[in-house]
């Protein structure tokens, strides 16, 4: 199991966020990254379709022998994770809004929860939050037009500031104590959110948090790759486009 590499999918660039985090922190590991961009958004299709398009792609990553499989999309997330957990037997990681650490931090004031609508109305997504609503006012605000943006590579510009003020436009940033980002496509904007909104906000996203949920897993099975050589990583797209390929690996290695 040490030596096998982990499978890591989202609905197109975004979980490439993930994959930095979990690069950062096990660099010796081997990682399989599926981008589903032939399909984005994932935000805006059925519970049932996302499910059909999850168990492809977690098929896919059993046929290549993967170790764990972490799914590095808050909407696919919210959908298939339990599904995830029945058909496979080996251990599925999923990210989802990191509204806890938000919470912690906020002494009651405003947290904005930036996500996709299907991640906002899943019922996943309401347990959490209403474990905290007592703790803070909590803002959800879908922002799939972030998504788009990220997928042309249009991380940083007028487009990209546009978008986020607009988003913003009916918001007292002062009064909101912090941004979740629960998409995993929005931490390549974060310079473009801390330009729009001031170098005081903070923005909180839960591709560390998964990162350090994967290595607790694999240590506690004994399954972490013992090697002093750095990990490969493998970048595939279901999409024909090898734009998006070289987009990948630009993202990977982008230093913020
Ligand atoms: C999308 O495909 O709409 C974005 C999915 C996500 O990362 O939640």
């Amino acid at each position: 199991m040490k030596s096998l590499p982990i499978g890591v999918f989202d609905s197109g660039l975004g979980g490439i966020s993930v994959l930095k985090e979990m690069k950062k922190l096990m660099p010796h590991e081997d990682f399989i990254y599926y981008g589903d961009s032939k399909n984005i958004p994932y935000g805006k299709k059925t519970k049932e379709r996302l499910k059909e398009l999850c168990f492809q792609i977690g098929d896919y990553f059993i046929e290549r022998g993967v170790k764990a499989i972490v799914i590095a999309c808050n909407t696919a997330t919210s959908a298939a994770v339990n599904e995830f957990r029945e058909r496979y037997s080996i251990p599925i990681i999923g990210i989802e809004p990191a509204l806890k650490p938000a919470v912690e931090r906020c002494n009651g004031g405003k947290i904005v929860v930036l996500a996709t609508e299907v991640t906002l109305r899943e019922e996943k997504f309401y347990r959490l939050m209403n474990k905290y609503t007592d703790q803070a006012e909590i803002i959800k605000m879908p922002a799939p037009k972030l998504v788009t943006l990220v997928e042309q590579g249009s991380i940083g510009g007028k487009e990209a500031e546009d978008a986020v003020g607009e988003l913003f436009k009916n918001i007292n940033i002062n009064e909101v104590d912090s941004i979740v980002l629960g998409c995993t496509h929005y931490p390549f904007l974060n310079n473009t959110f801390k330009k729009v909104l001031g170098e005081n906000i903070t923005l909180i996203d839960g591709g560390l948090g998964t990162a350090q949920h994967l290595q607790d897993i694999l240590a506690e099975r004994g399954w972490l790759k013992n090697s002093n050589e750095n990990g490969s990583i493998e970048i595939i797209n279901s999409s024909n486009d090898q734009r998006l390929i070289e987009l990948s690996y630009k993202l990977l290695n982008i230093n913020e």
